[in-house]
């Protein structure tokens, strides 16, 4: 790891506009129980569940950076789009909320006729709600620049969210998190880990919480292996990007939930392009990585990732046999909750990787919690006794 590269990504990052949404870093600490179940005694969790905000989820990091636009642009309203159980809405009314910004919603479903998970929560936050019934994501992001056009119309200044937040400036969201982690591990570890040894943390990002549950022995040695959710992608080309930009000090395993593996592999490409494009337009060393359109890039990427798509099962949002299991796993071995969209089948993906040997029991490894859990509640049905 080298704290020269750490440093100049994150006077990079500080050109852009942002605000404080969140609490960072969020706990890093050991799941020993869960880990004994494949024999893995270097298991770890990243907590991005607890990012603070509206019941917090990894959105939160990318939004710091679109509200901070937003502001900087003088928008007094955001709109953004999703189903009904979208975490990313939730977060967004939150978001909004928080700065005293009006916030829009556009659904592609019809209105319920009871509200509760994420639903309940945007409600509470005072969202607006546009109920489109059951149309594609086409259709809903050309609703979106209707209502948009709609508020300009009226001299109102809409600011928009778009697609799931999987845009360059919301990547952004996630290199800063490999940042903090890389700072984190190095203040719990007391600097000694090699390979996230970044040097002693220096505010911003990088003030180290230890976690009561964090079990760190001196000697501990460092992460290797890190497992991310991909869906849309924006979170995961974060991770990824950060990575390389940092040197490769671990390896991602990114497992899919919604897309098969080359498809998820284009999204990274594409967005991990275009998120380092944005940081080079403001005006990045050139050393740091490779120009997003030449042959290098895809390599040093890839150097950074192995996509997995056979954990994702029939489909997006449908548990497996193995995710499910590891749902009341977590929950009874750690009391730590997972959800069946996204982190059961992260968390599960994780532990048969360990399980395989593809992750080697003396090889530390971290599940990057997401968070997602207010649609836990709306999954109930399926989780009864
Ligand atoms: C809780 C949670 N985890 C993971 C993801 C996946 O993120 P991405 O779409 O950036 O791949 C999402 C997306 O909405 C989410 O809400």
């Amino acid at each position: 790891m080298d704290t020269h590269r750490l440093s100049t990504l994150k006077a990079l990052l500080g050109r852009f506009p942002r605000i404080d949404l969140g609490f960072f870093p969020t706990p890093l600490h050991t799941l020993p129980r869960l880990g004994r179940t494949v024999g893995h005694d270097h298991l770890w969790a990243k907590r991005d569940d607890l990012t603070g905000l509206g019941l917090g989820g990894n959105k939160v990091r990318s939004l710091e950076f679109f509200l901070g636009q937003a502001l900087a642009e003088g928008a007094d309203v955001i709109i953004t789009a999703g189903g009904l159980q979208s975490n990313l809405c939730r977060l967004t009314a939150a978001a909004a909320a928080k700065v005293g910004l009006e916030c829009v919603l556009v659904h592609n479903d019809d209105r319920p006729a009871f509200y509760q998970g994420n639903m309940l929560l945007s409600h509470l936050f005072g969202a607006r709600e546009v109920f489109l019934g059951r149309v594609d994501e086409e259709a809903r992001a050309r609703a979106v620049e209707d209502v948009a056009a709609q508020l300009r119309r009226t001299g109102r200044r809409p600011y928009v969210v778009a697609n799931g937040a999987s845009t360059p400036l919301g990547v952004l969201g996630y290199v800063r998190a490999t940042a903090e982690l890389c700072e984190q591990w190095s203040g719990l570890s007391g600097g000694a880990a090699g390979a996230c040894s970044a040097g002693a943390p220096s505010g911003g990002v990088s003030s180290a919480r230890v976690s009561p549950a964090a079990n760190l022995a001196p000697s501990s040695p460092p992460i290797r292996q890190v497992a991310m959710v991909g869906a849309m992608a924006g979170t995961v080309s974060g991770l990824v990007l950060g990575v390389a930009l940092l040197g490769h000090p671990f390896h991602v395993q990114v497992i899919s939930v919604e897309y098969p593996e080359p498809h998820l592999r284009g999204l990274i490409h594409d967005l991990g392009a275009r998120a380092w494009a944005l940081l080079r337009a403001a005006e990045a060393p050139a050393e740091l990585g490779p120009d997003p359109e030449s042959d290098a890039f895809a390599d040093w990427l890839n150097a950074a990732m192995t996509i997995h798509g056979d954990y994702l099962g029939p489909g997006y949002a449908i548990p497996t046999e193995l995710s499910r299991r590891v749902l009341f796993d977590a929950a009874r071995l750690e009391g730590l909750l997972v959800e069946d969209v996204y982190t059961s089948k992260t968390l599960a993906g994780l532990l048969d990787l360990i399980h395989r040997g593809v992750i080697t029991r003396g090889e530390p490894c971290c599940f990057w919690h997401t968070g997602g859990l207010a649609a836990l509640f709306a999954q109930a049905d399926k989780l009864q006794p």
